[in-house]
Order: structure tokens, then sequence, then C-alpha cells
């Protein structure tokens, strides 16, 4: 359990030093590949997945949040005390704030040899904003995956999760168990259960998804970057999906304007 932990979610929370330190910046194909799907449906465990595979950054908005949320009061501004208030309730965090935060990490989406967004961008202002900042180094995006499941699984693989406090893995309490009870496999952090993930706030994130993030799927389609995926079956099944639809898009002509 000593040295760097392998895969660790928490790495580009970390400041400018700590993350990609791992991620080869010079690469002939990076993958830059931006994870679509409703609350719950499996991003962030495909997006574990997928890092390791293809040696990418992985960046989550929700864990940037969760982090802040774990600060100090007197070290949280206003407006991240703002935005864990929406946090808390299932509501999406304004546009503005959740830009802030992955501006300050932008040197992860322009240098790095490729990354995994998951959780972002999650409305059509957000996914506008990325298309300027990718565009100004004249980057684009290899494709965008979207996870398709039914709203009952959605919930049961939500009421079910634990997450690792430590490197923010992800486990289900009877689908993906660790191995020692409510302890992470990977750094032996403590396994806990989101606040977001309580009836009443999975009902309001599901809505906000509905409402703000599904737009998304059709401005990505009229793109020609949407690559639907079924979300069924185990982790590894879905994994093994998305990685022959990325296959078959690697052989075509333009995975990355940036190559
Ligand atoms: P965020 O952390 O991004 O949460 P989310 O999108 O709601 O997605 P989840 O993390 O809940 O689910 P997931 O799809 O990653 O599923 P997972 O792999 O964990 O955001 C949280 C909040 O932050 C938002 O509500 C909002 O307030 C704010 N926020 C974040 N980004 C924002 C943005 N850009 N704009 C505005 N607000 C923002 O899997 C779920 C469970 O299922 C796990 O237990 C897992 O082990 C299990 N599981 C996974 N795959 C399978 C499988 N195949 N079979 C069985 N179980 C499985």
């Amino acid at each position: 359990m000593n040295g760097p932990v392998k895969n660790d979610r928490a790495a580009w929370l970390q400041g400018p030093p700590a993350d990609c330190s791992a991620v080869p910046t010079e690469r002939k194909r990076p993958w830059r590949l931006v994870l679509l799907g409703a609350p719950g449906v499996g991003k962030g465990t495909q997006a574990e997945l997928l890092t390791e595979r293809l040696d990418a950054c992985h960046l989550s908005t929700g864990d940037v949040f969760r982090a802040a949320g774990k600060r100090k009061d007197c070290d949280q501004s206003p407006a991240m005390k703002a935005a864990l208030e929406y946090m808390r309730r299932g509501e999406l965090v304004p546009d503005s704030t959740v830009w802030d935060m992955v501006r300050e990490r932008s040197h992860c989406i322009l240098n790095c040899g490729g990354f995994i967004l998951d959780g972002f961008p999650r409305t059509l202002g957000q996914a506008e904003s990325l298309r300027e900042l990718m565009g100004s180094e004249k980057l684009s995006l290899s494709a965008v995956v979207n996870y398709e499941l039914p709203v009952d699984e959605i919930v049961r693989r939500l009421s079910g999760r634990r997450t690792c406090e430590k490197c923010k893995s992800v486990f289900h309490a009877t689908e993906r168990p660790p191995k020692v009870e409510a302890v992470c496999d990977h750094c032996a952090g403590r396994l806990f259960q989101r606040e977001d993930d309580r009836p009443e706030s999975v009902t309001v994130r599901l809505d906000a998804y509905e409402r703000s993030t599904a737009p998304l799927i059709q401005f990505y389609k009229d793109l020609g970057l949407l690559l639907p995926i079924a979300a069924k079956g185990s982790p590894e099944e879905i994994f093994a999906r998305t990685i022959d639809e990325l296959d078959q898009l690697a052989t075509g002509p333009v995975v990355s304007a940036g190559d």
C-alpha cells in the first residue's frame, strides 16, 4: 500500500505539479474523450478502466467539488461554499463556478497525452467553453462516449455505491465489493457513501440530467462525435464494448486534430 496509488482519481486535484505526472505528453494519438450518461450510469467506473488502458488523465469535476468540501471552512471561497450547497441538493453547480475550476486545470486539457472528462461538460454552455479552450490550441475531441441504461438500474447502482475517501476509487456494496468490507482495495482508505446518493438528491440529479445534460447528446451528435454504448452488464463487459468502439475509431482518419 506504500508508494503512488495507481490510477489515483484525486491526482489532478493536488495542484499544478502533481497532476498528469505519469502521463506521457508526447504521444502520436492522444485520446481526448468526454464521458456522458446519467448520474450512476457508471461513468466514473469506466473512466478508471479507460484511464489505465489509454494512459490518459482522468478529470472528474464531481471529485473536485467533493475534495473542496473536505477543506476547512475558512479555505472555501464563497463561490465554492455556494457550489457545495447546490451539490448537496443534487442540483448542478453554476457554469461560471465550474468553468473557473476547470480553467485552473486547463493545462491538463491542453498539454497532457490525452484526457478523459467525467462529469464535464454537463451543459451546452460548458461544452462551448471547452470547445473554445481546445480550439485555441487547435485541438479537438476524439469522441464523446454516451453510456445508456434504464433508470431502475441506475438507482440500484447509486444506492449501493461506496467511494474511497483517499484515492476516490468507486466500489459497489454488492456488484463490485472491495476485498475487505469498507476498505479500499487500492490504497486501504475508508469507503463512504456519498451524501448526494440519498434518494431525495438522486431524484433531483436525474431531473437535472434530463434538463441540462441530455441536450448535450444532440449537440455532440450534430458534431459527429457521439458514441452511444449500452451500459448493461458488468463493468468489464461495458469496458470491452467501449474499447471495441474506440478501436474502430482509431483505424479511421482522424482521432485528434492535434496529432
Ligand atoms: P459527479 O460526481 O460527476 O456525479 P454524477 O454525474 O452524478 O455521476 P456519478 O458519479 O453519480 O455516477 P457515475 O456515472 O460516475 O457512476 P459510478 O461509476 O460511480 O457530480 C456530482 C455533483 O457535482 C453533481 O450533481 C453536481 O452538483 C456537481 N457537478 C459535477 N460536475 C458538474 C458540472 N460539470 N456542472 C455542474 N455541476 C457539476 O457508478 C455508480 C455505482 O454503480 C458504483 O457503486 C459502481 O461500483 C456501480 N457500477 C458501475 N458500473 C457497474 C456495472 N456495470 N454493474 C453494476 N454496478 C456498477
